[in-house]
């Protein structure tokens, strides 16, 4: 099984989303039995809370279900998890400083919007890598990055795919 964890701050807006997003994609592409996927916060604050009511929401909306509880991101998730994908540049350093304290580890530890084709990039140079918080924004932000998360997801996936002969 390939396992891969989607990160981000409080893990109930942006990573629930990206993990359903993604499952969605691996199931129809029939990769149920061979690509598992999971998430995680880097901040504890909304440990076994419910994804963001604008995040089910906007999943809802296409069809998808989340049914992930928060939980915060530890450090045996980089011997389990074979890609951990952070949500911005804030996250990343956060994932970074925690894998820095263990030896070894498996996970490839990428950024989502490094998955992103060139031609779509939308955002402003200052955010270019980054899928931004839509934690204070309204239910058009959350709708952007469904947009971000899929797009991102579906090469995500393709990478995956290719590297591992799938
Ligand atoms: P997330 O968004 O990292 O995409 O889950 C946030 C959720 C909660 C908070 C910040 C960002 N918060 O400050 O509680």
């Amino acid at each position: 099984m390939i396992r891969v964890l989607f990160v981000c701050l409080g893990n109930i807006c942006r990573s629930p989303l990206a993990e359903g997003i993604f499952l969605h994609l691996v199931q129809k592409k029939c990769l149920g039995d061979k690509i598992s996927a999971d998430s995680a916060g880097t901040s504890g604050w909304h440990i076994g809370g419910m994804p963001d009511s604008r995040s089910q929401e906007v999943a809802l909306s296409h069809r998808i279900m989340l049914s992930s509880r928060a939980r915060k991101l530890q450090e045996s998730d980089f011997n389990v998890f074979d890609y951990i994908i952070g949500m911005d540049k804030s996250n990343l350093k956060d994932i970074k400083r925690l894998g820095s304290t263990i030896t070894t580890y498996k996970a490839q530890v990428k950024l989502m919007r490094d998955f992103e084709t060139m031609n779509t990039q939308s955002q402003g140079v200052k955010y270019k890598k980054d899928v931004v918080d839509p934690y204070y924004g309204g239910i058009n932000e959350f709708e952007e990055t469904y947009k971000v998360l899929y797009h991102c997801g579906q090469n995500l996936l393709a990478f995956i795919c290719k590297e591992n002969h799938l």
